[in-house]
């Protein structure tokens, strides 16, 4: 028997994050995603993530002091960034400095608990820096490092643009990397997992990770969603126009869609609320700051509904659909939405490998043979 696409298919117990897909509703350790997003920051979702409960104060104090310890980035490193070429795609860079971090860990094949806690913290607490170092320098600007006693959230946007963001962006920020800490058996996190699998290293299985996330059936869509926003911008075509044109030509919407969510992605709905708190009513370049961006998702997300709805397919908006807009408004730059999301997803993808190394099986499904049988092979010439 084959499942297409392993749809369905159980393949791990975990603790970590429960999706009810006909509710549209996300868990993480007991706790709806909601709740999380609005009271909580990124942090205290590490620690969850890795301990299975909510930090107390000095729990949360001792985490704090950990990943600061470990968010400066080496000079080796800041170096190769250097050398990438100025083209280098934000996803590339990440999968090639990551690699490269685990070959400055000379432990980085020890998979003792204690070692992958430690490796937990330093990817989550290093990759911020490096993504943000590699934003500046391809921008031929000189890195910023990191300010002691700013959040992961507030550290990242500072990184990025070389002053302290104000409370509502680093709180946004910090809920988007909530939103994206954490989904189950994804596609990323599945490809991590069968590299553990195999007893390789952790950095080896964020690298497999990484790889996988960069697609835009996965983590790649939220910059098919900036593209798709202002491809219909550029082309003066009404919203509505476009995505009938789109769905016509058999072209998938993008931000749109997911394998599990039968209903509206309860992350989307987040990101949507939070929108509404940092997108400036009005202002923005060529008119197309303010608020520009996310009517212009309204009209999508209200045709795409329609449309769906009339076809008898459940397909509503996922978390990339309004990432877009929100993170446009932060100052990130398109091309990184996807490294953003790698980032928010290393404490998930972490953690998933603390439950993998715990009781791993190597993980080794069959493939149905549908080619030919009794072959004889002729000499060459003779074929
Ligand atoms: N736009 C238009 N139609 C769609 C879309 C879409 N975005 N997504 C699915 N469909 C249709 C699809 O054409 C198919 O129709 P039919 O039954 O007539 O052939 C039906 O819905 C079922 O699609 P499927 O390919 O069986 O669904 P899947 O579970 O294999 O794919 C998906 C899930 C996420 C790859 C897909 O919905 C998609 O390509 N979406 C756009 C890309 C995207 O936004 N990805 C981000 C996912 S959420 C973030 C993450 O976890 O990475």
């Amino acid at each position: 028997m084959s499942t297409s696409g392993l749809e369905g298919v159980v393949v791990a117990q975990t603790k970590l994050s429960a999706i009810n897909g006909a509710e549209g509703e996300l868990i993480y350790g007991g706790y709806e995603i909601d709740d999380l997003a609005r009271h909580t920051t990124f942090e205290e979702v590490c620690y969850l993530l890795w301990n299975g409960e909510l930090p107390n104060q000095a729990q949360l104090d001792g985490l704090r002091a950990q990943l600061a310890a470990e968010q400066d980035a080496a000079p080796e490193l800041i170096e190769m960034l250097r050398a990438y070429p100025r083209t280098a795609d934000p996803m590339a860079g990440l999968r090639t400095i990551v690699s490269a971090l685990g070959m400055f860990d000379p432990n980085a094949d020890d998979n003792t608990e204690p070692e992958l806690r430690r490796k937990a913290i330093l990817l989550t607490a290093k990759m911020p820096t490096l993504t943000a170092a590699f934003e500046r320098i391809r921008n031929g600007k000189e890195p910023v490092a990191p300010r002691a006693g700013l959040s992961m959230a507030a550290n990242f946007l500072y990184m990025l643009n070389g002053e302290e963001a104000d409370e509502i962006r680093v709180r946004t920020m910090d809920a988007a990397l909530i939103l994206h800490a954490e989904h189950g058996m994804n596609a990323s996190t599945f490809a991590a997992r069968v590299t553990a699998g195999t007893l390789s290293d952790v950095y080896s299985a964020i690298v497999s990770a990484i790889g996988t996330l960069k697609g835009p059936s996965h983590g790649g869509a939220n910059v098919e969603v900036m593209n798709m926003l202002r491809d219909i911008a550029q082309s003066g075509t009404e919203p509505e126009a476009w995505v009938d044109h789109a769905l016509e030509s058999g072209r998938r919407v993008m931000g749109f869609g997911h394998r599990v969510y039968k209903a509206t992605d309860p992350r989307a709905k987040v990101l949507r609320d939070l929108a509404d708190q940092i997108v400036p009513a009005e202002g923005g370049e060529g008119g197309r700051g303010g608020r520009y961006w996310l009517d212009l998702s309204d009209r999508i997300r209200s045709h795409m509904q329609a449309r769906m709805e009339a076809a008898g397919k459940k397909i509503y908006p996922n978390v990339d659909f309004f990432s877009a807009s929100v993170y446009t408004t932060l100052g990130i730059p398109e091309d990184l939405f996807t490294a953003v999301f790698a980032m928010a997803r290393t404490p998930g993808w972490t953690a998933h490998l603390f439950e993998q190394y715990a009781k791993n099986r190597l993980i080794r499904p069959e493939a149905e043979y549908t080619g030919p049988r009794g072959l004889t092979v002729k000499p060459v010439g003779e074929r």
